[in-house]
């Protein structure tokens, strides 16, 4: 046996198995159950229920968390995605599993019908995908999986293999993507930014001519509650969007939704610093990367950044307005280590005053602003508490010396994330689980937080003084 195979070989045998060992922490061991019972064998499904496939943000989360448990699912299940990316590097948002019934999630890969309709795009032949994107999360996570056991990553070649496709993934959202020509990446489906329904896309989309309703049958009201779910309304705007794109054979251009984000953009960023460490692990200079993303960084405050406001606000492309409304993606910037010390501090008063309640109100930062007309305290995007946006708050409040308050929130998450048995969001006053339970990302920031914070210096992309 080579020398890969025996690592690969010493890593399958103590798969799910960690170290140190906190296996007698009732936590820990919950999590663990959840990604197990999650895994397909080559990734991890968000919810057995609600989303039966790979989706792509839940599966960068998913791996941050299932390092600590086994680093080669961790990088299996950035493998498996990857091998679903498209010829022009875009990385699919779902990768379909075909063993899934097609009504068991819509809209089903006979609904974006990405080989036929992908075809100009480079899509892969041989997996069915959708076509759009989400949160570029992918390279922190590939380095965050790197660190958790370099031996294993580089006996299996996993930086090499995944590095150009990362590359090619961030050169795709900065071409391609750049629809406002801020050089900011932009979505064009409100799912591409991850939070589905949130009211900072309720003036951009309703521009958009709603799918009739009868034209399509959604499959998640069978598995979740309908009161916690977006509105058919909204549904029919979602349809309508992917139609059109899917019609246009992916092809990125003037469509009539693009929306400049600051929590995709400010994840794109720190992935641009991740990348410049991978670069450097390689033998190649990781300093150009690091400057891009500096750049991209005075772009995001130069095009987002509200001063009276105190946050970052969605920048509408087609209208060339900030969107008003105060989403907790306003607050996701905090995670960048370079951010000006200033607008650091603001966001973290933001998050701990009226709007977000943080530590007062709420023990979670709410999606959506708590004094927002919109606010709806079930409603998917449009007010629950979301693990994976706290977890990315705790790190960004811990990375800007908030000591105290990210312990509080760590706290929180934990205990929230336990008691809701590992939902997918919570009322953000009771904590009371909404959406699917057995949630994979919980679970696997649940880990992630149950291991102490020796990355900080990860979020760097590597220390670079
Ligand atoms: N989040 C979406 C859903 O609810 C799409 O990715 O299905």
């Amino acid at each position: 046996m080579d020398r890969t195979a025996q690592l690969t070989a010493r890593s399958a045998a103590r798969d799910i198995a960690y170290d140190p060992p906190p296996a007698a922490d009732p936590r820990h061991l919950g999590a663990a159950r959840v990604l197990e019972a999650n895994w397909t064998g080559s990734s991890t499904v968000p919810s057995r229920s609600l989303y039966p496939h790979q989706w792509s943000w839940d599966s960068t989360f998913i791996a941050i968390g299932l390092r600590h448990l086994s680093p080669l699912r961790a990088q299996t299940e950035l493998e498996t995605l990857f091998d679903a990316q498209w010829g022009d590097g875009r990385v699919p948002h779902i990768v379909f599993n075909p063993s899934v019934p097609l009504d068991a999630y819509f809209p089903s890969p006979d609904f974006w019908r990405s080989s036929t309709a992908g075809h100009a795009a480079g899509a892969p032949r041989t997996v069915q995908t959708s076509g759009i994107v989400q949160p570029p999360v992918h390279a922190l996570a590939a380095w965050l999986v790197h660190r958790a056991d370099p031996g294993l990553s580089r006996a299996r070649g996993f930086l090499p293999r995944l590095y150009p496709r990362l590359a090619a993934w961030h050169r795709y959202l900065l071409h391609r993507r750049d629809l406002g020509g801020a050089g900011l990446a932009s979505v064009v489906h409100p799912w591409e930014q991850g939070m589905d329904n949130s009211p900072c896309w309720d003036t951009p989309l309703s521009r958009v001519t709603p799918a009739p309703a009868r034209s399509f049958r959604r499959a998640d009201l069978a598995h979740g509650a309908p009161e916690d779910r977006p509105t058919d309304l909204d549904y029919g705007r979602y349809v309508r969007l992917a139609t059109d794109y899917r019609d246009g054979g992916y092809a990125d251009g003037p469509g009539e939704f693009a929306v400049e984000d600051p929590a995709f953009n400010a994840l794109l960023i720190a992935s641009e610093h991740a990348l410049a460490g991978i670069a450097t692990e390689l033998g190649a200079p990781g300093t150009a990367r690091h400057a891009r993303a500096e750049r991209l960084t005075t772009a995001l405050i130069d095009r987002m950044w509200d001063p009276a406001r105190e946050m970052f606000f969605c920048h509408d492309v087609r209208t060339d307005d900030l969107v008003p409304e105060r989403g907790v993606a306003g607050l996701v910037p905090l995670l960048l280590p370079t951010l000006p010390r200033d607008i650091a501090a603001a966001l973290v008063r933001t998050a701990h005053g009226p709007h977000f309640g943080l530590g007062d109100t709420t023990r979670l930062a709410p999606s959506y602003d708590l004094l927002g007309e919109a606010f709806d305290p079930h409603r998917y995007w449009r007010g629950p508490a979301w693990f994976n946006t706290n977890w990315l708050l705790e790190r960004g409040l811990r990375v800007h010396g908030e000591r105290e308050r990210a312990d509080a929130l760590r706290e929180a998450v934990l205990e929230l994330a336990v008691a809701s048995g590992f939902a997918e969001y919570v009322d953000p006053f009771t904590g009371a689980a909404c959406g699917a339970t057995g949630f994979g990302w919980t679970a696997a920031l649940t880990l992630d937080l149950l291991h102490d914070a020796e990355e900080l210096k990860d979020l760097k992309g590597g220390d670079r003084r």
